[in-house]
């Protein structure tokens, strides 16, 4: 007998339109119009660091993104970032540890020596397990309405972050 279990895989190996029917049962068919939206405008995700779950059925139940953004301090420069999200998992499949399995993965993913800072917008209760803060975000702005309290950054030395900042799209 075969056994079946969930698999956890590249993001890019998943029909982007079965992603897009994912994120708006997670978060609405609005959820464009999100501040964190505006934040990466125009720039694509990192499929390196983006994953997939895909439960017993190999139907997808969870996925989770990167996008390259910076901070722009008050002289002008841009600190190079990754946003984290969204983070999504189905609504009828929380609990079961896909979205922790989801945040190891990406985790793993990134060189422990050259990761760069990660911003997200999400609850602290939830994602402080992983190491996100909002401790170091207060002198930070976004392009849009947020809750400060929800703007959270995780970064191997706390140290390098601006003080000040507005967050946006990294283009070259
Ligand atoms: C947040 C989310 C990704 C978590 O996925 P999940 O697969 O249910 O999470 P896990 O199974 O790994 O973890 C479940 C645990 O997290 C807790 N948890 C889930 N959401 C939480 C939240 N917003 N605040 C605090 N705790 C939360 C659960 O109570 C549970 O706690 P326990 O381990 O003590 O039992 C999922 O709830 C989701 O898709 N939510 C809607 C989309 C969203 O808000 N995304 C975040 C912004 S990008």
């Amino acid at each position: 007998m075969t056994e079946h279990v969930a698999s956890l895989i590249p993001l890019s190996g998943v029909d982007p339109e079965m992603v897009e029917q994912l994120l708006d049962r997670a978060f609405g068919p609005d959820r464009q119009s999100r501040t964190a939206y505006k934040v990466r405008e125009g720039t694509e995700y990192l499929p390196a660091l983006s994953f997939a779950v895909l439960d017993e059925d190999d139907l997808l139940v969870g996925t989770i993104q990167a996008w390259p953004v910076a901070l722009t301090d008050p002289q002008g420069r841009p600190h190079p970032m990754l946003m984290i999200g969204p983070v999504a998992v189905l609504p009828e499949r929380h609990g079961e540890g896909f979205g922790k399995a989801l945040l190891a993965a990406q985790a793993a993913a990134m060189d422990p020596e050259a990761a760069l800072p990660q911003v997200m917008i999400g609850d602290e209760p939830y994602y402080g397990r992983f190491g996100f803060t909002a401790a170091y975000t207060g002198g930070w702005t976004l392009p849009g309405p947020y809750d400060p309290a929800r703007l959270l950054v995780r970064a191997a030395n706390p140290a390098v972050l601006p003080r000040k900042g507005m967050l946006g799209p990294w283009k070259n």
